[in-house]
């Protein structure tokens, strides 16, 4: 008897959780058929056909500077010297971190370097790690790898960033080109993309409310940008933020919009990273970049 009644209460408070969620967690319809790839965005924004190419993007484009939101700086030489900001610093102390950990090569060969190679790595992440058995982004696969020698480079940490940076500046000028077409990856993709359109938090907004919907308005200071080309400049410099990873990044738009924000490396943000690294696939990495 004890046991029928508890077993009705999990379930009545199964179901009346069940129920509270499919109130709350609204999607923003019509979910976009996104594509893992630069093409079949155009529908999306009005802005694409500025910066969709690097070899003819010219921040003139933007016709004047109060458009320069259109190019978003994706691969954009900026108007003045872009070698001085914080995001060189961070780069030479990633370099100088991941020489130390990588003393007799192991960092290097846990990362996933081919034959001791690292170039090209960054375009290929976030990838399913058979060893974590899990889809990971570089951030995350970094702190693992750390960990597996003892020392602690946590996921959103400067120093974790700015060794993401070291290498992914190792690929520069390379495309992203992860592969979401079957298993894990597909499947991470696709909650990435669910995720980008379920609403959340105190103004119920999706990701997509302001990256698909509201793309060119003035959110804080900022114009919002589509969600193409993003990943292939994380981690970003941010002027008031230093040294920006892209996990940070949803954080801040998590607060920005009243959702709670979830940790670096969790199972959501990592969904969103593939689905916002497939978006990314064909786009050169370009490091260090820098936003206001
Ligand atoms: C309230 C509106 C809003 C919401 C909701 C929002 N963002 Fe943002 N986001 C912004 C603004 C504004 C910026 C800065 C301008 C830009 O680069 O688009 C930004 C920037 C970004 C960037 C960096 C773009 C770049 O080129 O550097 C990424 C990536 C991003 N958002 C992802 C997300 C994800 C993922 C979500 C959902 C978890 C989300 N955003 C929800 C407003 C929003």
């Amino acid at each position: 008897m004890k046991i029928r009644i508890i077993l009705l209460f999990t379930l009545c408070a199964g179901l009346a959780c069940a129920q509270e969620n499919a109130v709350y967690r609204d999607m923003d319809l019509p979910v976009e058929q996104y594509e893992p790839h630069v093409r079949g965005d155009m529908t999306l924004s009005k802005t694409y056909p500025y910066w969709k190419d690097r070899n003819k993007l010219d921040w003139r484009l933007a016709g004047n500077p109060e458009e320069n939101w259109k190019l978003n700086w994706k691969f954009m030489d900026p108007p003045f010297n872009n070698t001085v900001h914080g995001g060189h610093f961070a780069l030479d102390r990633g370099e100088s971190l991941y020489k130390s950990l990588n003393r007799d090569g192991r960092f290097a060969a846990c990362l996933g370097a081919t034959s001791g190679r690292l170039k090209g790595l960054r375009t290929r992440y976030p990838m399913y790690r058979k060893d974590l058995r899990r889809v990971a982004g570089l951030e995350a696969v970094i702190e693992h790898c750390a960990s597996a020698q003892g020392e602690v480079l946590q996921h959103g940490s400067y120093d974790n960033s700015a060794v993401s940076l070291y290498l992914a500046s190792l690929s520069q000028g390379m495309p992203m080109r992860i592969d979401v077409s079957k298993g894990p990856m597909r499947e991470a993709f696709e909650r990435g993309r669910q995720l980008f359109h379920t609403k959340a938090g105190r103004l119920n907004f999706a990701c997509s409310s302001c990256h698909t919907r509201n793309v060119g308005q003035l959110v804080r200071g900022s114009h919002i940008t589509t969600p193409y080309g993003d990943v292939a400049h994380y981690p970003v410099y941010r002027t008031q933020y230093r040294l920006q990873s892209l996990h940070l990044r949803m954080m801040e738009c998590n607060l920005d919009a009243g959702v709670q924000p979830l940790m670096p490396g969790s199972q959501s943000y990592t969904d969103l990273e593939v689905f916002l690294s497939a978006l990314s696939n064909g786009y050169t990495v370009s490091v260090p970049a820098e936003r206001n």
